[in-house]
């Protein structure tokens, strides 16, 4: 049987061991996926190995990782597309727990800080939705928090800021967008989200596993609608006559 070359980030910061990568020589089949050759080494050869996993059909987001230095879901990438030389290393926004597991709890953090979903206090009877609402709230609401955006992000991965990151604009953009939404999120992400940082590299569009377009139909609105809300000159007018008024 063919065998390919695997190395695997060993690392365990609760013992002070240093991080390195491990090689593993791997038994491998036609279709077989980065996973299932982690999860070999770890039933055949090191059951210490630390991996995370669940659903291994893309749908849960636990498996991502960086495979050759690419973040990516493991259970969705086959291996006879990469080759036989293949590197495994966790997600390096995140504060590593043990080999290939981190902490994204941080992420959870600012999911409960953005304003929630609050519906307008007088709804129209029967409420009726428009096609293209519903498909423009469909596509963010296949977000499997994976974290991979937030991975990729050069802005998450080299700076310490208050970004909040593109998971969360998708977030925001799938509450503002919601017809039976009253709240503006722009102000938050102006303000306290960092929006500002983004410049639009769209990384993390290329590389969600859920191909949603991210920087297109989220980022860049959200942006235009603080741009709109805080600098545009005419907007500000509006904004001061309407205080005047009050
Ligand atoms: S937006 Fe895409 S890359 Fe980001 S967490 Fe959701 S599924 Fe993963
Ligand atoms: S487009 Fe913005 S959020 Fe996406 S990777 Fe680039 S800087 Fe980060
Ligand atoms: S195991 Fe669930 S997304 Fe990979």
């Amino acid at each position: 049987m063919k065998k390919i070359s695997l190395g695997i980030y060993r690392q365990d910061p609760s013992a002070d061991r240093k991080g390195k990568i491990v090689k593993y020589h791997v038994p491998v089949e036609e279709g077989m996926v980065v996973l299932d050759a982690v999860r070999h080494v770890q039933e055949n050869t090191d059951p210490t190995l630390a991996v995370r996993w669940n659903c291994k059909a893309a749908r849960c987001g636990s498996c991502a990782a960086e495979i050759n230095g690419v973040p990516k879901l493991m259970c969705k990438t086959r291996i006879e597309d990469i080759g036989d030389d293949i590197t495994v290393e966790p997600m390096r926004s995140f504060t590593l727990v043990k080999d290939l597991v981190t902490d994204i709890s941080p992420a959870w953090a600012v999911a409960r800080s953005l304003p929630h979903f609050h519906p307008r206090q007088r709804s129209v009877h029967p409420f009726r939705i428009e096609e293209m609402d519903v498909e423009r709230s469909q596509e963010f609401r296949k977000c499997i928090e994976c974290m991979l955006c937030m991975d990729v992000c050069h802005v998450k991965r080299e700076h310490n800021t208050s970004y909040v990151g593109p998971r969360y604009i998708v977030k925001a953009a799938s509450l503002d967008m919601h017809p039976m939404d009253s709240l503006d999120r722009s102000k938050f992400l102006d303000r306290e989200g960092g929006i500002g940082y983004c410049n639009v590299t769209k990384c993390c569009q290329a590389i969600c596993p859920a191909h949603i377009r991210i920087t297109e139909n989220a980022i860049i609105p959200e942006k235009e609608r603080a741009a709109d809300l805080f600098y545009d000159p005419l907007m500000m007018l509006l904004k001061r006559l309407r205080k005047v008024k009050d």
